[in-house]
């Protein structure tokens, strides 16, 4: 069985193939990037109108394959802003009615924990889940994928990215503050905002802006306190999470995975609880069509042809998705 899945939810359109062997043919993304500024909703669906019927059309091409080989079509139903979401939707659904087979929709947040599992081999990890949107720590637990910590907030790539806007870097600013995060020499103190097991950013948005205002600051030391600070936020709540449910793997998720400090602190706090850590490769950290054609096979038995059912979720929660398919895959 193989599955054509499409990713729309923010900056990226993406397509990925997969079949239910977990063999990657195709992963195409096209993503919308700006040199100044942030993401504007209709820009990022006017981009994704324009790019669509290309990135699907490359990703048959390096897979080797016609639509016609294709059985089963998912998309990125939520959460997500709602005019990119409704793009990728629309998209699936001519391709689903084309050849008429079913389609499934699913949710982004587990796409990128199904797709982390599939990669790395872990078995019953706890995520973390940090990206431009969202930031949570996920994990199973009686029927679902709970949410056991999260930002108050803002999603903290999000929140890196502010910060990057004001002082002048473009989008997305991740990357770019993790560069000049290797050139800083001296922590300044920061805001350190964990309450229970959530996480909240934007204080720490006002206070480095403040600091960044005063000019006393230099800003690599700025971007070095930054990281410092928000990633041993975000290591301290996995790490609770882990002792909470039990669990001895950690994998990573979301944009800000990429990052490689955070990657850093997230293997010294496993390395020190005897626990195993896993970075999926990039391509799957960032949003991507793959994790949504897996999810889609491993949702297969909810798809359907009815398509006039089917309506994006822009809201849709992590924990609002009945997970009944969590022990009948393994590859
Ligand atoms: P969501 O999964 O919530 O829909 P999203 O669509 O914004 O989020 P992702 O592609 O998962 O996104 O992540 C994008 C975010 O990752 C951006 O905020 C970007 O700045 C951040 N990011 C990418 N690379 C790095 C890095 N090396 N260091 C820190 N942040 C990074
Ligand atoms: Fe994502």
């Amino acid at each position: 069985m193989i599955c054509l899945g499409i990713e729309s939810t923010a900056h990226t359109f993406s397509c990925g193939i997969i079949d239910n062997k977990g063999k990657i043919y195709a992963n195409v993304a096209d993503a919308y990037k700006t040199e100044k500024g942030g993401i504007n909703p209709t820009d990022a669906k006017l981009h994704h109108e324009n790019v669509k019927n290309k990135v699907v059309e490359d990703a048959l091409n390096s897979a080797n394959l016609k639509l016609e080989d294709i059985s089963l079509i998912s998309f990125s139903q939520g959460p997500g802003l709602a005019p990119c979401l409704l793009v990728g939707m629309r998209k699936a659904k001519e391709l689903a009615k084309k050849i008429n087979v079913p389609l499934i929709p699913v949710n982004h947040c587990i796409a990128h924990l199904e797709i982390g599992k599939l990669l790395t081999k872990a078995k019953d990890p706890v995520l973390l889940y940090p990206s431009g949107a969202n930031t949570q720590i996920i994990a199973y637990e009686g029927g679902k994928y709970r949410v056991f910590g999260e930002t108050l907030d803002q999603g903290v790539g999000n929140f890196i990215d502010s910060f990057a806007r004001y002082i002048g870097l473009g989008f997305p600013g991740g990357p770019k503050i993790e560069k000049l995060a290797l050139q800083g020499k001296n922590y300044i103190e920061l805001p350190y905002v964990v309450k229970g097991m959530d996480v909240s950013f934007s204080g720490i948005l006002t206070n480095i802006k403040q600091k960044y205002d005063s000019g006393k600051c230099d800003v690599e030391d700025l971007a070095f306190s930054l990281q410092e600070t928000v990633f041993a936020m975000l290591v301290e709540v996995s790490e609770r999470a882990m002792a909470h449910c039990g669990k001895n793997e950690l994998v990573l998720g979301g944009g800000v995975g990429c990052n490689k400090r955070l990657q850093e602190m997230c293997k010294i706090m496993c390395k020190e609880r005897y626990a195993k850590f896993f970075v999926p490769p990039s391509e799957v950290l960032v949003d991507n069509g793959i994790q949504i054609a897996w999810l889609g096979l491993l949702q297969s038995n909810q798809a359907t042809t009815d398509y006039d059912t089917i309506d994006i979720k822009p809201y849709e929660r992590t924990d609002d998705v009945k997970v009944t398919w969590y022990r009948l895959f393994t590859v």
